[in-house]
C-alpha cells in the first residue's frame, strides 16, 4: 500500500465517525481531501445533514464541490468534532501542523471544537516531534526582523516559497517562516517563546488538542486514543 492509499483509508474511516446534525471541523490537506470526499458521499448517499466549518480556502471548495454545506467557526455555537491531518506526531500526541499553510484556521477551529482528531498515514508517526520543518505564520510587516531573531536563537529559519519563488502567502496574506530544529526538547516551552513574540500570529505546535488518532497501516486503520 503506497502512502496515498494509507491516506485514503484513513479518511474514509475518520468519515464514519460523523453523525446526522452535527457541526464538523474539516481540516485541511491531501489526507483531509479523501475525508471530505466520502463525506460528500454519505451526504448524497444517506441524506446525512451536517454543517462543515472549514479551514482553508482549498477545503471550502472541495466542501461545496462534494455538496457539504458551510458555516464559518463565528456562526456556529460549538463545532462538535473536527477532523483533520498532521505533519508529525509524537508518543504524547503532540504535534507539528501547518505543512500545507493552513495552521491559523486549523487551530481556531480545533480549539473552538468539543472534539478533535487526527487522520495520518504511519509515517508521520514519531518518537519525539521536530524532524519535520515547524511552520510559523508571521505577519509581513517587520517579518525580516522575526527572521533575524529565529537564525540568531539557532532554528534554522526559511521562508516558505510558492513554485515561482516568491514569498508564500496564507489565506490571512501573511508569510510562513518554516524553522528546522530537528528535534525538538520541550515543545511547550517553545511554544511560549514563539507565540510571545511581537509579529508572530501563530506556530505549527499543537499541543494538548487531540486524544485520538487514527493512523493508516498496510493491516487496516489504526485508531489510538490517549
Ligand atoms: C495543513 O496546513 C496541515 O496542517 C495539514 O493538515 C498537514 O500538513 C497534513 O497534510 P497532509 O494530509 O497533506 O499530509
Amino acid at each position: 500500500m503506497d502512502q496515498n492509499q494509507l491516506k485514503q483509508q484513513v479518511g474514509q474511516k475518520a468519515a464514519e465517525l460523523v453523525k446526522n446534525k452535527m457541526i464538523v471541523g474539516l481540516g485541511t490537506g491531501t489526507t483531509v481531501h479523501y475525508l471530505v470526499e466520502a463525506l460528500g458521499k454519505r451526504v448524497a448517499q444517506e441524506n446525512l445533514d451536517i454543517t462543515g466549518v472549514v479551514t482553508s480556502n482549498a477545503t471550502a471548495a472541495l466542501a461545496k464541490k462534494c455538496g457539504i454545506q458551510l458555516k464559518s467557526v463565528d456562526e456556529v455555537a460549538q463545532i462538535d468534532l473536527t477532523i483533520d491531518g498532521a505533519d508529525e506526531i509524537s508518543d504524547d500526541f503532540q504535534g507539528i501542523k501547518g505543512g500545507g499553510a493552513a495552521l491559523l484556521f486549523e487551530k481556531i477551529v480545533a480549539t473552538n471544537s468539543k472534539k478533535n482528531v487526527w487522520i495520518v498515514d504511519q509515517s508521520k508517526m514519531k518518537k519525539q516531534l521536530g524532524a519535520f520543518p515547524l511552520p510559523v505564520e508571521v505577519i509581513p510587516y517587520g517579518s525580516q526582523k522575526i527572521f533575524a531573531r529565529f537564525q540568531q536563537a539557532g532554528y534554522h529559519p526559511t521562508f516558505r516559497l510558492t513554485s515561482a519563488k516568491q514569498k508564500k502567502k496564507t489565506d490571512s496574506g501573511n508569510f510562513i517562516i518554516d524553522l528546522h530544529l530537528h528535534q525538538i526538547d520541550q515543545p511547550q516551552t517553545l511554544a511560549t517563546q514563539l507565540i510571545q513574540q511581537v509579529g508572530v500570529v501563530e506556530h505549527g505546535l499543537f499541543l494538548n488538542i487531540v486524544n485520538t488518532i487514527i493512523v493508516g497501516t498496510p493491516d487496516g486503520p489504526e485508531i489510538i486514543s490517549a
